[in-house]
C-alpha cells in the first residue's frame, strides 16, 4: 500500500470541541492509527521547557530535538484522554495542563516549530488508516485528505467541557480563568499568519454544543 492509498480522516476545530473524543471514538472504531497533533506540539512545548530550550537557540539545538523527540500515542479507553508516550514514559498527565497550552500556542505560531512539527505529522500515516486531529489537519498537513471533519461548539459549552476533562486528571481549574484562557487561545489560533484555525473548505462542519459523542460520530458516518 503507498502512502496516496492509505486513507485519511481529518478532525479540526477550537480546543474543547470534541476532536479528542470524537478521534479516539473513530480510532477505537476502525482500529486506525491516531495523530493528536496538539499534543504533539505540547510534547514539544515541555520538552523545550525542561531542556531550557527557547526560540532563540533551537536552530542550533534542532538536530539535538530531533534524534529525541519520538512520540506515540495510544488511544487508551472511552473517556479518557489519548496517552501521550514520550521516552517510554506516559507523560499525558504533564503535557494537559493549561500552562502546557498557554506557551504551546505562542510557540505554534511560529514558522519554525511548525516547519519541524511538520514531517513527524505525516509519519503517522500508516496503514489501515490515520485519524488526524489538530487545526489545521485538513487545510495543510493532510490537504489530501479524502474525508475532511470540522468540529466546534460555544465557547461556553467547551469551556465545561475542559474543566471536566482536566478535574479527570487530577487537575483543579477556576472556570472564570478557564473561559478566558480558551478565549485567548482561540484568538491566538484563528488570527495568526501561519496556518491558522479554519475550516477546510471541502469539510464537514459539525456544532457540537448540543450532541452528545454518540450523536457526533452518528453523523460523521453518514458523511463518510
Ligand atoms: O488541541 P490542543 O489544545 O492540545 O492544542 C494545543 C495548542 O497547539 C493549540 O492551542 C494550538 O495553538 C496548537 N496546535 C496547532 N496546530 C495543530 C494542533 C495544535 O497550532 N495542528
Amino acid at each position: 500500500m503507498n502512502d496516496l492509498d492509505i486513507p485519511v480522516i481529518t478532525i479540526d476545530g477550537p480546543s474543547g470541541a470534541g476532536k479528542g473524543t470524537i478521534a479516539q471514538m473513530l480510532a477505537l472504531e476502525l482500529s486506525w492509527n491516531i495523530l493528536d497533533s496538539g499534543a504533539l506540539y505540547r510534547t514539544l512545548a515541555y520538552f523545550m521547557q525542561e531542556n531550557k530550550i527557547s526560540l532563540n537557540n533551537f536552530v542550533e539545538k534542532r538536530e539535538e530535538i530531533e534524534k529525541r523527540f519520538h512520540v506515540s500515542f495510544d488511544p487508551g479507553v472511552p473517556g479518557e484522554p489519548v496517552r501521550v508516550i514520550f521516552e517510554d514514559k506516559d507523560i499525558t498527565s504533564l503535557v494537559r495542563t493549561e500552562e502546557i497550552a498557554k506557551l504551546t500556542s505562542n510557540l505554534a505560531a511560529e514558522p519554525i516549530i511548525r516547519d519541524f512539527i511538520k514531517p513527524c505529522q505525516r509519519d503517522f500515516m500508516k496503514a489501515p488508516g490515520l485519524i488526524a486531529d489538530g487545526r489545521d489537519m485538513g487545510t495543510v498537513i493532510f490537504s489530501d485528505a479524502k474525508y475532511k471533519i470540522f468540529l466546534t461548539a460555544s465557547v461556553e459549552e467547551r469551556a465545561k467541557r475542559r474543566q471536566t476533562q482536566l478535574k479527570r486528571l487530577g487537575l483543579e481549574v477556576n472556570m472564570r480563568s478557564l473561559l478566558h484562557e480558551l478565549e485567548e487561545r482561540d484568538r491566538k489560533d484563528t488570527e495568526r499568519e501561519h496556518s491558522p484555525l479554519i475550516p477546510a473548505q471541502d469539510s464537514m462542519i459539525i456544532d457540537t454544543s448540543n450532541l452528545n459523542p454518540e450523536g457526533v460520530v452518528k453523523e460523521i458516518k453518514t458523511y463518510l
